[in-house]
C-alpha cells in the first residue's frame, strides 16, 4: 500500500518546476516568479522547504532568515493539514536560525491563511499599504515571538524533514 502521510524536505533546484506548478495552482495572483525562486533555492540566508506526499510536492514555505527574525515569504498547500506543518517547522528552522521572531504578510481577504495564523500564535501588528504588486492591496503582518517551549513542542515536525 502506498504512504499517503505528508512529509517534509527541503528543496533544490530541481524541485523548480514542479514548485512553479505548486504556485499557480495555490495563488490565482501575486505569484512568485521562477527567478524568484532560482534566487531563494541558492541564496545562502533563505531556505525552501516541501511538504510532499510520496513523489508529489504538496505544498512549500519560502523563509528568508535576516538578522534576529525570520520572514515567511510564502507558504503554499495544496493538501489539508501540509500548511501547518509547513509553518511548524519554519518555525523550527527560524529558531535553528538563530531568530527570535517570525514575521510574516498576508492579504486581509484570505481567511484561511489568517485562520491559521491565528491558530498558531500568530500576532497582527500593522498592515503594509500596498503590498501585493498585482492589485495594489495592502498586507496584513503577523508575527508570533519564537521561545523555547515552543520550539520543544514543535520537535517532533523537526523529525520528519529529512536533511540529507
Ligand atoms: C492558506 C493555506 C496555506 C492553508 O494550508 P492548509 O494545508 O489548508 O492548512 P491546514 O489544513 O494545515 O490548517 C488549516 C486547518 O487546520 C486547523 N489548524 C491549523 N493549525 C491549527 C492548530 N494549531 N490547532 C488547531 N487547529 C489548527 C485549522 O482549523 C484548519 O482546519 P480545517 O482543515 O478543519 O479547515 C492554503 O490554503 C493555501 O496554500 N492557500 C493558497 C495560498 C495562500 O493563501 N497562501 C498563504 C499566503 S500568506
Amino acid at each position: 500500500m502506498s504512504d499517503l502521510s505528508i512529509h517534509l524536505r527541503f528543496a533544490g533546484i530541481g524541485d523548480l518546476d514542479e514548485l512553479m506548478l505548486v504556485e499557480h495552482r495555490a495563488f490565482e495572483k501575486d505569484r512568485l516568479s521562477r527567478r524568484t525562486f532560482q534566487y531563494h533555492l541558492r541564496a545562502e540566508n533563505s531556505q525552501v522547504i516541501v511538504a510532499v506526499i510520496g513523489d508529489e510536492i504538496v505544498g512549500y514555505a519560502l523563509l528568508r532568515h535576516l538578522k534576529k527574525t525570520t520572514h515567511l515569504r510564502a507558504l503554499a498547500s495544496l493538501r489539508r493539514g501540509a500548511g501547518r506543518l509547513l509553518l511548524q517547522e519554519a518555525e523550527f528552522l527560524a529558531v535553528y536560525a538563530g531568530s527570535d521572531s517570525i514575521r510574516l504578510e498576508v492579504r486581509k481577504d484570505n481567511t484561511r491563511a489568517r485562520h491559521l495564523y491565528v491558530l498558531n500564535g500568530y500576532e497582527y501588528y500593522g498592515e503594509k499599504l500596498g503590498h501585493y504588486k498585482d492589485d495594489g492591496a495592502s498586507g496584513f503582518r503577523y508575527r508570533k515571538m519564537l521561545n523555547v517551549p515552543t520550539v520543544a513542542g514543535i520537535g517532533n515536525q523537526a523529525a520528519q524533514i529529512d536533511f540529507g
